[in-house]
């Protein structure tokens, strides 16, 4: 036994795991439970469901403090702690469903030294009607504690081990303290605060971000209008302390499980508690637009798009995940197909998921096989491999010459040097 506090952690998806990896390799014993008898089995044989760089080799560096099971009393005996990272999808409305969050709530036994510590994304009041089902229930002894999870996918073990703030919200009780504690050989700021406020912290951070890129991605459709260049422009902006340089890349929108899911929860919680947040409305709408925008760059350029070759570079939300949740991809190739065009596409690691969700469009083994015969060849996700491209072979094998780079991640240099047509997203140079 190590001498750091042992914790649980009920549910073992991306935050769940990421967050038992880290607390092992900070030194606690750490048992995760997930009602799923498959996974367990898999994780106890050493398998990761998810891909995430580096999390592999966390999970087999600390083997010997991570603990695996189904049944929640393998943690409630060892643990005072539950992380609590279980799902908090959307629903048809727009509002989280917490079905799962309350699923584990309702499995807590009466104890007055246990306390929930929330992972998962909740709108905030979740954790003042969570106490009033513990008080209801004769559990008023079980403590609650919001901790919210700021990890990046693709960088999330890094995140985790070095993150800008640890945010904890607590009742000024012991719950709290040892949350802190379990922080504390980090080196981040710590924001100790009452529930509601930690919950407000992660919804207004997702939101403000998505805000930020909707945004950018605005003044990109402006500079594409009057011929300045988005990349200078946000250059320019973002050297101001004040604004800052992060996030202020234009490109094809935000996908990903968190951002469209949080901006929405943000605007239901908002609308239930009635006021009306206009903002995030359009922060949406310009993230819908945004997805679509490039059928109009490529009607530009081919006119129709019947019978015409479109490949697209990537089909992941972002580099470095296999997670294809609200990828711009998924509109994009349902777009282009019903518009008559054929889709080839490559991505390096979530072809296996993309092909559960995307029908009729064909895979590549590799990107120049992507651009092999194609009238006009879309980068949709920056991976680095993509970036490194030698573009006089793409031009070579190409039967048109149009590239449009949806993520202002290319030479336009290069590939004009090529001999090809470079189209990014709201860059004149
Ligand atoms: C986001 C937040 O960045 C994390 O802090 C948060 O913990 C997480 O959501 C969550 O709530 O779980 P993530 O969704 O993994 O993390 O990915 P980001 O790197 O933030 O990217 C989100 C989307 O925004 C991607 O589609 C990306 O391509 C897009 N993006 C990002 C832009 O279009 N422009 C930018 O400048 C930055």
């Amino acid at each position: 036994m190590s001498e750091r506090e042992p914790i649980g952690v009920i549910g073992t998806g991306y935050v769940g795991l990421v967050t038992a990896a880290g607390f092992a390799e900070l030194g606690s014993d750490v048992y995760c439970v997930d009602i799923d008898a498959d996974k367990i089995e898999r994780l106890k044989q050493g398998e990761i469901p998810i891909y995430e760089p580096g999390l592999e080799e966390l999970i087999a560096k600390n083997r010997e403090r991570l603990h695996f099971s189904t049944e929640l009393s393998d943690a409630l005996e060892r643990a005072r702690l539950l992380f609590v990272a279980v799902g908090t999808p959307p629903t048809y409305s727009g509002d989280a469903d917490l079905s799962a969050v309350h699923a584990v709530v309702n499995a807590m036994p009466v104890s007055d030294h246990h306390a929930l510590v929330m992972k998962s994304t909740v709108p905030a009041g979740t954790g003042t009607s969570i106490k009033r089902l513990f008080t209801a229930t004769g559990k008023d002894q079980f403590r609650y504690v919001s901790c919210p999870e700021f990890l990046k996918e693709g960088s999330a073990v890094k995140d985790f081990l070095h993150p800008d703030r640890v945010v904890i919200g607590d009742d000024g009780d012991w719950a709290g303290d040892a949350v802190a504690e379990l922080y504390s050989s980090l080196d981040a700021p710590q924001v100790r605060t009452d529930i509601n406020s930690a919950e407000m912290v992660k919804l207004a951070s997702n939101a403000f971000l998505a805000t930020k890129i909707s945004f950018i991605n605005e003044i990109a459709n402006v500079c594409e209008e009057t011929g300045a260049d988005v990349v200078e422009v946000a250059k320019g902006m973002g050297l101001d302390d004040r604004i800052g340089p992060k996030f202020l890349q234009a490109g094809l929108g935000f996908g990903g499980s968190c951002f469209p899911k949080d901006v929405t929860a943000l605007k239901q919680l908002a609308g239930n508690s009635g006021y009306h947040f206009q903002l995030l409305n359009s922060v949406i709408e310009v993230n819908e637009l945004q997805k679509r925008r490039v059928m109009g760059k490529l009607q530009k350029h081919l006119g129709t798009l019947v019978g015409r070759r479109i490949g697209l570079l990537g089909l992941a939300f972002k580099p470095n995940t296999d997670d294809m949740r609200e990828a711009t991809s998924l509109v994009l190739s349902a777009r282009l197909q019903a518009a008559g065009a054929t889709v080839i596409a490559h991505d390096p690691i979530a072809e296996d998921e993309a092909r559960k969700l995307i029908t009729g469009i064909e895979f590549a083994p590799d990107a120049l096989e992507v651009a092999r015969d194609a009238d006009a060849v879309v980068l949709v996700t920056e991976w680095d491999q993509f970036r490194a491209l030698d573009f006089e072979q793409v031009a070579a094998v190409m039967a048109g010459t149009l590239i449009i780079d949806g993520r202002n991640a290319l030479d336009p240099a290069a590939v004009r040097a090529a001999g090809l047509t470079y189209e990014g997203v709201g860059r004149s140079h």
